[in-house]
């Protein structure tokens, strides 16, 4: 096997995949990356299906940039992990700041979904249905449908994408579950409720935005590979798959060639977990090249957290990545 993707699906497992947003004017450079095949399989549209994007007034639905991203997923033959059906952020202030009594609120989120996944239906692979609905010690994150509806809001989402999209597989998706703390028990908590309901949960989705070393924004670095592996059991005792959705491993900037070699381990280790679990079924990472990653405008003095770095250059992260295939 020559790239990621290869090598992943060579290993009996079904993607290797990464965020994309389609720019404007395009970069031909980082469009490079992410088309070869080799490397990627599946791409997760990085923001063109958030909610503010897609619903950004009441009713009123904008699919322009979404379907963009979809067509060039479809022309070229790659997985869709679709991102995301319900969350806080990123969420237009008519939701926000509506105070709409609870039935409204289940009538808002149904009809967002069904008309988000019902224009995608048969092309999305995966569903992110909830996107982060957890504080850090395990307890529901206070905001507007939890405040509204409380936890029941959970089953009702992925119950009604089920009925829209029966073929999607459905994940609830969250950061820090990579240690198997608090929080990780939350999102055990969470598949339970959705299981007693008799609705359908496929899997749960790690984020794994990670870190080499001790930051300002991570008190820890990544877990160690046992670790991982055995939150990744956590889930999967369940009866649900688990992949890594978001990865990245950022570090306090500018890096050094130490630095890399470090987060060249962190990733090697991210894939040697997932490949050491069965139901462990593929791993995004959230962009491709430095030049656009999330990471430094959210984290001041953080960064370099991808496998390219500014220049399109591959860095040790990519080929610790692939040893751990
Ligand atoms: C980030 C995008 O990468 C940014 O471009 C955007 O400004 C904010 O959102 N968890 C998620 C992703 O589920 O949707 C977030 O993506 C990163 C954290």
């Amino acid at each position: 096997a020559s790239g990621l993707a290869e090598a992943m699906v060579a290993r009996g497992r079904s993607f290797i995949g990464t965020a994309v947003t389609l720019r404007d004017p395009p970069d031909n450079k980082e469009a490079a990356i992410y088309s070869n095949e080799a490397d990627f399989n599946s791409i997760t549209p990085e923001n063109a299906q958030k909610w503010e994007s897609i619903e950004p007034q009441r009713n009123q639905f904008t699919f322009a940039d979404a379907d963009r991203h979809v067509d060039f997923a479809v022309d070229n033959g790659l997985q869709i992990h679709c991102h995301n059906l319900v969350w806080h952020s990123q969420l237009p202030d008519w939701v926000t700041n509506g105070n709409f009594d609870n039935a409204t609120l289940i009538s808002i989120m149904k009809n967002h979904i069904t008309k988000l996944a019902g224009r995608y239906k048969g092309k999305c692979t995966r569903w992110d249905v909830v996107n982060e609905a957890l504080n850090e010690d395990g307890t529901y994150r206070e905001a507007v449908f939890y405040n509204t509806t409380g936890e029941a809001y959970l089953p009702l989402a992925f119950k009604f994408a089920s009925e829209v999209d029966p073929n999607a597989q459905l994940y609830y998706n969250d950061y820090n579950l990579e240690s198997g703390g608090a929080k990780a028990k939350g999102a055990q908590r969470i598949v339970q409720l959705i299981q007693s309901y008799g609705v359908k949960i496929n899997g749960v989705g790690l984020q794994a935005h990670l870190s080499s070393e001790v930051t300002p924004t991570a008190t820890s670095p990544a877990p160690d590979q046992a670790t991982l592996e055995k939150t990744l059991r956590m889930f999967t005792s369940q009866g649900v798959d688990v992949a890594y959705t978001e990865i990245d491993v950022r570090m306090n900037t500018p890096p050094t060639p130490a630095k890399l070699k470090k987060q060249a381990d962190v990733y090697e280790s991210v894939a040697r977990s997932c490949l050491a679990v069965k139901r462990c079924v593929g791993m995004t990472t959230w962009g491709v090249s430095d030049k656009y990653s999330w990471i430094p405008e959210t984290f001041e003095g953080e960064g370099a957290a991808l496998m390219w770095n500014k220049k399109y250059k591959k860095k040790p992260a990519y080929f610790g990545f692939l040893k751990g295939i």
